[in-house]
């Protein structure tokens, strides 16, 4: 066994930022995970929605071990093989036709921001309007903690990023209320299912009917699917569920399986908006990211990831009620809630 890990409530030297459990995780091997001292655990966070693949998987590590020895990062400079690869995969599981790379989710969606308001400038609109949503989340930047829907990320940060209209969940009355008569609306953007704000699911009704609004008025529709992507609801992207396509999709999290990626997916209306010089990063779409990228999507496809995704989130459900049977009875555990692998529990706790 090894020493006494080291973990302390508040490290003296890393920025005290999280809330964190006293856990020091040494290594891990598919969906398990054991700790310094040498105690397993079912890893059922996987890494917030990251390891797509679970632990050390016997096809991805020996492939980012042979991107490792060849490039790990070149620079956007240079043609990126597998950017090309990478894209074409994204767009024919999509539906849609160009990708933007970058590193992280907030990222991702810092582009589809930068997306939405060039095409309102491109349009003449000159103070673009986005709708965004109650409860959502897209990330800590000063424009996406701005996006998002909760007030204690945003305390302490302003003044906020203006151009956001904020409406509720599943009510398209509230939304054409909120956008009647404002040229200003350039894009709808939202989580097909909340993941931090507590899994709350967009309607398939709903979903329609917001993807037939942006096509009569002429707006973007940007589904965030950084944390719903990559086949954890059981379909590759949760929108597909509700047969839509948008306009532009930003992604991450489980497109790398722990290798930082991100991505921006456009269809027609948004690929060309950006153009050279309009938007860059360092590392996005770097050789080993996009070594990552292309093994996560080939193993998930050979494995039947997205099957597995439907047949053991609908056992882990099934599970998740009966065992809390009494407290569902009681009220005190209010909801189960979800698709395939997202799964949330409501009680009153938590909530209350
Ligand atoms: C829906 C959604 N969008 C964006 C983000 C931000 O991603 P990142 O933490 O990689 O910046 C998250 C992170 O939890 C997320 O759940």
């Amino acid at each position: 066994m090894s020493a006494a890990p080291f973990i302390e409530a508040a490290s003296p030297h890393v920025m005290n930022t999280y809330g964190r459990v006293p856990i020091a995780l040494s290594h891990g091997q598919g969906c398990r995970v054991w700790d310094v001292n040498g105690k397993q655990y079912l890893d059922a966070l996987g890494g917030i929605a990251v390891n797509t693949l679970g632990h050390n998987h016997p096809k991805l590590v020996p492939a980012l071990q042979d991107q490792l020895s060849k490039l790990i990062h070149t620079s956007n400079y240079y043609h990126v093989p597998n950017q090309e690869v990478l894209a074409k995969k994204l767009v024919e599981l999509s539906g849609m036709t160009n990708v933007f790379f970058c590193s992280t989710g907030l990222e991702a969606n810092e582009a589809a921001l930068k997306l939405a308001r060039k095409f309102g400038h491109d349009k003449g609109i000159e103070r673009p309007e986005i709708v965004v949503y109650e409860k959502a989340f897209h990330g800590r930047s000063i424009a996406t903690l701005s996006a998002t829907g909760n007030p204690k990320i945003q305390a302490g940060f302003g003044p906020l990023v203006e151009g956001f209209i904020r409406v509720p969940l599943n009510n398209m009355d509230s939304l054409r209320a909120a956008t009647a008569n404002n040229p200003n609306v350039v894009a709808v953007f939202f989580e097909a299912i909340q993941g931090e704000g507590g899994i709350h699911a967009m309607h398939p009704d709903y979903l329609r009917a917001v993807r037939q609004l942006c096509d009569e008025r002429n707006w973007l529709l940007m589904i965030d699917e950084v944390q719903c992507g990559m086949g954890r609801t059981g379909k590759w992207f949760a929108h597909q569920w509700a047969g839509i396509t948008p306009d532009v999709m930003p992604l991450a999290k489980g497109l790398g399986s722990g290798v930082p990626i991100g991505a921006v997916v456009a269809g027609p209306k948004a690929a060309n908006i950006f153009q050279v010089g309009n938007h860059g990063t360092t590392f996005g779409g770097n050789p080993l990211a996009m070594r990552a990228g292309v093994e996560t999507i080939r193993i998930m496809e050979e494995e039947g990831l997205l099957v597995n995704a439907t047949q053991v989130g609908a056992h882990l459900a099934g599970a998740l009620a009966q065992a809390l049977k009494t407290e569902l009875a009681s009220g005190s555990v209010k909801e189960i809630r979800g698709q395939g692998l997202m799964l949330g529990i409501e009680d009153l706790i938590a909530f209350g």
